[in-house]
């Protein structure tokens, strides 16, 4: 089996068995991913990313991920009409009923900040094949091909973005954040797919991409379990 095949293979186990995409969206679950995942992408596009492509030898890939990074925390020209990722979801946020200053002000979780320190460690003194596996393998869910159902037809924010609409009741316009990322991270996750299927073999690391990625994918079901569980917590 090819190294993108297996890659492929552990992509599709993780979208068959993380909690957050088989259950139900409830609108505290929802306010907590906007809340969580606006810090998650900073982090991720202005810190983490960005260290991968400080170790990476190969110009014109280097080049791809900090443009991938700029669309996600500067600019997005293409996809966003020239806002960040993250302030367009901030927007979203607005849209579900949390107050601008409440987003501005939020904290990470516990689980959150677990899952910044283990990326840190997959991401920052790892080769940059590891590292660019780690910065693409959760955009490759968005591309549609795993999982069953509707998550395979439509890709996982292609399934929030319908699901968002019904629960809060929203426009196709309203939720262009999930609109955008289905075209955004095919070309963001192709990035890290091709660099895999060009370098692996002659790196002797397509084992090691495997295993990045499964690592990796860990990870985000960790992340994403804990936005349910804070989200399910009456407390909050
Ligand atoms: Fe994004
Ligand atoms: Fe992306």
């Amino acid at each position: 089996m090819s190294v993108i095949a297996r890659m492929d293979r552990v992509v599709n186990d993780f979208a068959l068995r993380c909690r957050w995409f088989r259950e139900p969206l409830s609108k505290g679950r929802a306010r907590m991913f906007a809340l969580q995942h606006r810090l998650n992408t900073r982090q991720r596009n202005s810190v983490l990313k960005l260290k991968v492509a400080a170790n990476c030898t190969d110009w014109d890939t280097r080049m791809r991920i900090i443009e991938a990074c700029s669309e996600e925390v500067i600019a997005d020209h293409a996809h966003g009409g020239g806002r960040p990722h993250w302030k367009i979801l901030e927007e979203l946020g607005v849209r579900i009923g949390l107050k601008r200053a409440e987003i501005e002000k939020a904290r990470p979780l516990a689980s959150t900040e677990l899952c910044w320190a283990a990326w840190e460690g997959l991401m920052a003194n790892r080769h940059w094949l590891e590292g660019i596996v780690a910065n693409t393998c959760a955009e490759r869910v968005n591309v549609p091909g795993y999982g069953k159902g509707e998550f395979r037809k439509r890709g996982w924010f292609g399934v929030e973005r319908a699901r968002w609409g019904r629960l809060f009741d929203l426009r196709d316009d309203e939720l262009e954040f999930f609109e955008l990322h289905t075209e955004a991270d095919i070309e963001h996750s192709n990035t890290g797919w091709r660099a895999v299927e060009k370098f692996a073999r002659e790196l002797r690391m397509e084992d090691a991409a495997v295993a990045a990625c499964e690592r990796n994918l860990h990870v985000w079901e960790h992340y994403l379990n804990g936005i349910a569980e804070a989200g399910d917590d009456k407390r909050r």
